[in-house]
């Protein structure tokens, strides 16, 4: 693993990575994240570990992840946005993660909603947003992601559905130049995005979205939804056009029909 002064030697940004915690082996990032939030961190700060025994997916599910391969890391902020705005967020370490994968790896990067990016249809990289609120204000989001880096086995359940940036190059990728990638572009989206400001960051992220025009299903706790996928709502849910109308859905299991 890479030394946290090695890192912080290369690092340019102006706010993110600035606070720095690197270990080896946590439960989850999120979880440091948010402890050292309520302890009153700045924002900005990212944690980073080669491991996590207890790592958080979307929907309460395990992130798995072989130790040393990959990344995996939690940023907090604390943007200054109304509430209707909090979930948004993902959208800019979205495409910032796209982009830094991108310029790494010379391949084309896809957003899928809510929080996934795929790389051939498969996904590279998932991303777990926790906000938390006093009342109407957002205290602080953190930021996990996880990125399958130079993993190339996967469990049999997961092989059709998920990818690496080694499987899909065939090269291994220096771990530590697209961390200091990441960093970049999550610090230059975050300057207008943590004020509120996301029409930079929506634009790039509608543009590759490609689940638009397709009938999507999203299912959660036993009930789906089925729908034409048409766009984005204000506060970040996505619309579909189903036989009863216009729906807006905020979270579930997405399958695109392709
Ligand atoms: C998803 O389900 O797609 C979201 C996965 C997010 C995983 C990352 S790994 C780093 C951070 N710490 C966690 O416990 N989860 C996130």
């Amino acid at each position: 693993m890479y030394s946290k002064e090695e890192l912080l030697e290369e690092l340019r940004t102006d706010l993110v990575g600035q606070k720095l915690f690197l270990f080896d082996s946590l439960d989850s990032t999120n979880a440091c994240a948010k402890t050292l939030a309520e302890a009153g961190m700045d924002e900005g700060a990212v944690i980073l570990t080669d491991f996590q025994t207890e790592g958080r997916g979307r929907l309460g599910r395990v992130w798995q992840s072989e130790p040393g391969k990959n990344l995996l890391f939690s940023c907090i902020f604390r943007p200054a946005v109304a509430k209707e705005q909090a979930g948004l967020l993902t959208f800019a370490v979205a495409i910032s993660i796209a982009r830094a994968l991108e310029h790494t790896t010379k391949l084309s990067v896809e957003c899928k909603w809510p929080n996934d990016l795929l790389i051939g249809g498969k996904k590279c990289c998932g991303i777990l947003l926790e906000n938390s609120f006093n009342k109407e204000t957002l205290t602080y989001s953190v930021v996990g992601i996880g990125v399958n880096v130079n993993q190339t086995g996967f469990e049999e359940s997961l092989r059709a559905s998920v990818t690496s940036l080694a499987q899909e190059t065939g090269n291994e990728i220096d771990r530590k130049k697209l961390f200091l990638a990441m960093m970049n572009e999550l610090d230059a989206h975050y300057k207008a995005a943590g004020k509120g400001d996301f029409r930079t960051v929506l634009q790039e992220w509608n543009r590759r979205c490609t689940m638009f025009g397709k009938e999507t299903h999203v299912s959660r706790e036993g009930v789906a939804i089925s729908g034409k996928a048409i766009g984005l709502s204000a506060d970040g849910g996505l619309i579909l056009e189903t036989a009863q109308g216009k729906e807006t859905v905020y979270a579930g299991d997405v399958t695109v029909i392709q």
